[in-house]
């Protein structure tokens, strides 16, 4: 019988108990103690707290319960040569789906002002323009990104998509590589950001991008932070680049009280919960993954630890 350690600070005893439920021929346990020095070859994390991965004896695969795995590599905690698994979960995937559909909808056909407008008893119809006449650009083609751009592009907006390397979605123009990327975001009206934090990609997002989208564009950030340059996203607010910010995630979480993030008229934030880890469909995906491993099938999700995601 093999172990399984969950090492997560919130949802411990569901995820203990689903994993359990899932994988009846194995032993999960909570600590590396309840293990009385016998190998614990399977670890769930979150972010673990320091030097806890390196005493778990016997260590050959980490099961990240996120998609985004930059904490655990710049934590430089995970043991040499154990692979990292991250998080590919048909509900995160559908989290994500909802939630830029929602914020993508809401600003192209003008929720915001009419709110503010009604607020003001105001009758002010503005020109509504259709999908088919709205250029949108998905930066990431990943799980999430091209979940996202397949959806738009069926809703008709003018979808593109910029990754590292060239993709095929049905009725999306893919942009690929340092090469493409400009032209992925020229004249793009809502810029969706949906990559992983790497060396290559943090800071990505700064004023000389925005300043290639169209004029009065909206930046929808689900990815991370650090993607941002803060400074340089109030700049193009204040000079009417960009008409808003839709930010989830933040260089600091939660976002500092005193950020002008909370309130610049143009921002709207929501506090990471864009793609919430659904234990329901992660366990499930954990234990399909784990199951084909002992089966002699490769990993599936493995980080390249090379390209950082
Ligand atoms: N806000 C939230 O609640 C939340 C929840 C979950 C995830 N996230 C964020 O979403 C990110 C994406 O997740 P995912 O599952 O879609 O990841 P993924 O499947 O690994 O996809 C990443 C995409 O980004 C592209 N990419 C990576 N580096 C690039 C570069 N230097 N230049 C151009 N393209 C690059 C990849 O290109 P290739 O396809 O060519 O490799 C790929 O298309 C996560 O890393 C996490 O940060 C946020």
């Amino acid at each position: 019988m093999k172990t399984i350690l969950v090492l997560l600070r919130s949802n411990l005893e569901q995820w203990t108990r689903m994993l359990q439920a899932a994988l009846p021929e194995h032993r999960v346990i909570t600590e590396v103690a309840a293990a009385e020095g016998a190998a614990i070859p399977y670890a769930v994390v979150g972010k673990p707290e320091p030097g806890v991965l390196a005493a778990i004896p016997g260590l050959a695969v980490l099961f990240s319960v996120n998609a985004g795995i930059e904490g655990l590599l710049e934590s430089g905690e995970v043991p040499v040569g154990v692979p990292i698994v991250r998080m590919v979960d048909e509900g995160l995937a559908e989290g994500m789906l909802e939630w830029v559909l929602a914020t993508t909808l809401a600003w192209h056909r003008n929720l915001f002002a009419y709110r503010a407008a009604q607020l003001a008893a105001e009758w002010r119809p503005l020109a509504e323009v259709l999908a088919r006449d709205r250029r949108v650009t998905v930066l990431g083609a990943g799980h999430l990104g091209s979940r996202v751009a397949s959806a738009l592009a069926a809703l008709r907006f003018q979808t593109s998509t910029w990754s590292r390397t060239p993709k095929a979605i049905a009725g999306v123009r893919s942009l690929h590589g340092a090469a493409g990327r400009e032209t992925a975001v020229a004249g793009a009206e809502i810029l969706i950001n949906l990559l992983p934090l790497t060396p290559a990609t943090e800071n990505l997002i700064d004023l000389r991008l925005l300043d290639a989208l169209a004029p009065q564009s909206v930046l929808i950030n689900g990815g991370r932070g650090r993607h941002v340059v803060d400074a340089d996203v109030l700049e193009a607010l204040d000079s009417g680049r960009l008409r808003a910010a839709v930010l989830d995630v933040f260089r600091e979480e939660p976002l500092p009280r005193t950020h002008p993030f909370w309130t610049h008229p143009g921002v709207y934030l929501t506090p990471h919960v864009a793609a919430l880890t659904q234990a329901t469909t992660a366990v499930a995906a954990i234990a399909d993954n784990l199951r084909g491993f002992e089966a002699g099938a490769p990993l599936r999700h493995v980080v390249d630890l090379a390209r950082g995601y």
